[in-house]
């Protein structure tokens, strides 16, 4: 894997969110991707190349633990943030794949994957996070480690294959949690300061326990596998040297893409 052109590409996806790519033409094929996460729903639009067209990405807490807790509320999401990006374009957005964190069976992906189409999607795929978040990394070797707001997921690739996924509860709001015990905040509040790149210094050592927990679900995973390279992505690795802690901790090289928040939505719509 380029770090610097999977770098470039995350930008690229960045750049369009809530906007259009000046550059698209207005025609092709058209590919989405649909993120129902524990803190956020991200939809992600790509051209039949893979380039970036637009995309939306909302805080909402319709989630838990990656799995749909609130189902009306998260199909009224997407339709909104759906309707949002076609009416930027112009175009209806036809298909669309979704996620789940790995291991998620039965009816709770078809769950996931019954919220995208109640939006008027042709579900395309139901892919696991942490592979999505490989795809849009372009990494065939390796793990990648998923950490959003509900979960720690990880994927183990082999020439380009997923050999094996795991997932655990344990996810940014955890971290969340902390801040508000620490500070007396409400739950929002904390999570206000907690993201805000001012209060970052302060607050990463408050919530390292929770990113060193993090660390070993990881490690425990890897023992039985040779890994080289882990790439780090979900909202709650954004903390600056989150990667040293799972690189010290598992002993292991440790990448973090730009973006971290973005990368799985956007390799979700790579199967789109
Ligand atoms: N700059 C930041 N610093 C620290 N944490 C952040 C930052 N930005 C976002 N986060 C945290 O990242 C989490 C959201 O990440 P992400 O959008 O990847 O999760 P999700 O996909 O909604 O959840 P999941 O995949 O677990 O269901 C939240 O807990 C949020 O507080
Ligand atoms: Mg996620």
């Amino acid at each position: 894997m380029d770090l610097t052109s999977a770098n470039a590409y995350i930008e690229s996806f960045a750049a369009v969110l809530g906007k259009t790519a000046p550059e698209w033409e207005g025609r092709g094929k058209l590919k989405c991707g649909v993120d129902l996460g524990t803190a956020n729903i991200c939809i992600a639009v790509l051209d039949e190349n893979d380039k970036p067209v637009s995309g939306e990405i909302f805080g909402a807490q319709v989630v838990r633990d990656g799995l749909v807790y609130d189902y009306s509320g998260s199909v009224a999401i997407v339709r909104k943030l759906k309707a949002r990006i076609e009416e930027r374009l112009g175009r209806r957005l036809e298909t669309a794949a979704a996620a789940i964190p790995p291991g998620t069976v039965g009816r709770d992906a078809e769950c996931v994957a019954n919220v995208v189409r109640a939006a008027d999607f042709d579900v395309t795929a139901v892919v696991d996070e942490p592979t999505a978040a490989a795809r849009a990394l372009g990494a065939k070797e390796g793990a990648v480690v998923d950490i959003g707001g509900g979960t720690t997921g990880i994927s183990i690739l082999r020439n380009g294959k997923v050999a094996a996924v795991h997932d655990e509860p344990t996810g940014g709001t955890h971290m969340t949690l902390v801040v508000a015990g620490h500070y007396g905040m409400s739950f929002d509040e904390a999570e206000r300061y907690k993201v805000d790149p001012a209060n970052a210094r302060e607050v990463f050592p408050l919530v390292k326990p929770v990113a060193e927990k993090m660390a070993t679900i990881v490690r425990r995973f890897l023992e039985n596998w040779s890994v080289e390279t882990i790439y780090a992505a979900g909202g709650a690795c954004a903390f600056d040297g989150f990667e040293k802690i799972i690189e010290r901790e598992c002993g292991i090289p440790t990448v973090k893409p730009a973006h971290s928040l973005l990368v799985t939505p956007l390799g979700i719509a790579m199967f789109g």
